[in-house]
């Protein structure tokens, strides 16, 4: 039987998946700004044997909704959750973490530092979420007056891969350090090499800032999934990130993206697929169910339509409600108005449509029960899908992930399907094996490695 792999998924904010859940009194969330709370969930997440947490993270909020975005706290306020990653690490010795860096943004020499550098202070244990992010206020923020289009941003998330992929694996050989005393010698010039880049997005002409950390290019996770970020999850994420309202749908997914991995020469293992995954875990299936009930007393439609508005463009309230939902455009992310449009077989309303996201907002797989019943669902969808694990999402923090920790975890152990230590250290290797540490041969960015027949075997 096939391990699953687990992380949780959150954003350093009061209010996430649940709009509204904030408010509910069980709720720590509103600690989110002391390190303690999270220290105190990245512990909780290694107790549970977790394989990493992954934090979503974006640039802007809804400002054409600034009473609503402030008064319900969509998006806002919220901190970088880059910065408390060395701390969790030094709290835990196991857990791993993915965070989110969007090359719409970032600049890809200041973002390989950072990677590089909490690569080398968590000892291999972090992974990038590379988002293709669009959206006015974000872009606000940096200056812009418009976004530049989806396409056009896929495009620049590959030249950003390009220059990314060369710092990481082509500017420092792995012997450029030899820090020797009595050779009086830190490192070799002459196995350090400058990037030279001038592409369409970028210029870059600079030897990497940090020596080779111990998984060089951090694992790389995606999550866009229109047939441009499918496709650019198939060239280069290893951890993806799938949403799909059926099994059906997300089998096709799944089979899509490993069959474009093939074209691109990869093996279909070297791709983690992850959904997530909203589990309300009870003793009993009524208790469980008594929580959802109160969980749902706590959300907000007018919060939750706005996340919509926020990642799509699109003001659903302010569209005709009985008009079909379809031929919308955006030069958001596709993916929320495709989850609607492709999936269901048959044409929504607005209002249906309205309703739908109000209920289950960015939510995967909903299952409240007791652990037997999380745990047959969670083996079922891994069965018939072909996925390799899940991301829990909040209800309530730290509460959602100690009652998985406590129930369902010690159920999935005891089928065999779940690890009962942690036997590897970087976050490559737990997902792809021990000796893993580093980009195999067939991805993209091992073509810039030097030395590549003796560094490197074929994995
Ligand atoms: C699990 C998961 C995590 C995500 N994390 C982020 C994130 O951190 N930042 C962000 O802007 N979008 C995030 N997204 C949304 C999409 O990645 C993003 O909107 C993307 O631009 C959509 O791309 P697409 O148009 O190719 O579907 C996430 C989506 C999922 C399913």
């Amino acid at each position: 039987m096939k391990k699953i792999h687990l992380g949780i998924f959150d954003i350093q904010t009061p209010n996430q998946m649940t709009q509204g859940a904030w408010a509910h009194p069980e709720n720590q969330s509103t600690r989110y700004r002391e390190l303690p709370f999270w220290i105190e969930l990245a512990q909780l997440c290694e107790r549970g044997l977790f394989d990493f947490i992954f934090f979503a993270d974006s640039y802007g909020y809804p400002v054409n909704k600034r009473e609503l975005a402030y008064r319900e706290a969509v998006y806002t306020p919220g901190l970088d959750p880059m910065l408390s990653i060395s701390a969790l690490a030094a709290a835990t010795k196991r857990l791993a973490f993915v965070t989110t860096a969007s090359p719409t943004y970032e600049a890809p020499y200041a973002n390989a530092r950072r990677f590089s550098t909490l690569d080398h202070l968590t000892g291999g244990r972090i992974g990038w979420n590379v988002v293709a992010a669009g959206g006015l206020s974000g872009a606000a923020c940096f200056g812009r007056d418009q976004v530049l289009s989806h396409e056009e941003r896929y495009d620049q998330a590959e030249e950003f891969l390009e220059v990314s992929y060369r710092l990481f694996e082509e500017s420092w050989e792995e012997d450029a350090v030899n820090a020797s005393r009595s050779e009086r010698r830190y490192a070799d010039a002459s196995k350090v090499h400058l990037i030279d880049h001038e592409g369409k997005y970028f210029k870059v002409t600079a030897s990497h800032a940090c020596e080779p950390s111990p998984q060089r290019t951090p694992v790389l996770f995606q999550a866009g999934s229109s047939d441009r970020g499918r496709d650019f999850a198939a060239k280069h994420a290893e951890g993806i990130f799938l949403k799909a309202p059926t099994m059906e749908a997300l089998k096709a997914q799944v089979q899509d993206i490993r069959g474009r991995a093939a074209k691109y020469g990869r093996n279909a293992d070297e791709l983690k697929i992850f959904t997530g995954l909203s589990a309300i875990v009870g003793e009993t299936n009524e208790d469980a169910a008594h929580k959802l009930a109160d969980f749902k007393a706590y959300s907000s439609r007018e919060a939750a339509l706005l996340t919509y508005e926020n990642a799509t463009g699109l003001d659903l309230a302010a569209m005709e409600p009985d008009a079909p939902f379809t031929g919308v455009q955006t030069e958001q992310g596709l993916t929320h108005t495709e989850r609607y449009t492709k999936h269901k077989g048959h044409v929504l309303t607005v209002s249906q449509v309205m309703d739908n996201f109000a209920e289950k907002e960015f939510r995967g797989i909903t299952v409240c029960g007791d652990a037997k019943t999380i745990a047959d669902t969670m083996q079922k969808w891994i069965e018939h899908t072909g996925i390799d694990g899940f991301n829990l999402e909040r209800y309530l923090l730290p509460g959602t992930v100690a009652d998985f920790v406590n129930y369902v975890v010690p159920e999935l152990q005891r089928r065999g399907v779940f690890r009962t230590s942690y036997e590897e250290v970087t976050l490559r290797e737990r997902l792809f094996g021990n000796g893993k540490v580093k980009l195999p041969s067939t991805h993209p960015g091992a073509s810039y490695r030097h030395n590549r027949s003796e560094e490197f075997s074929v994995d």
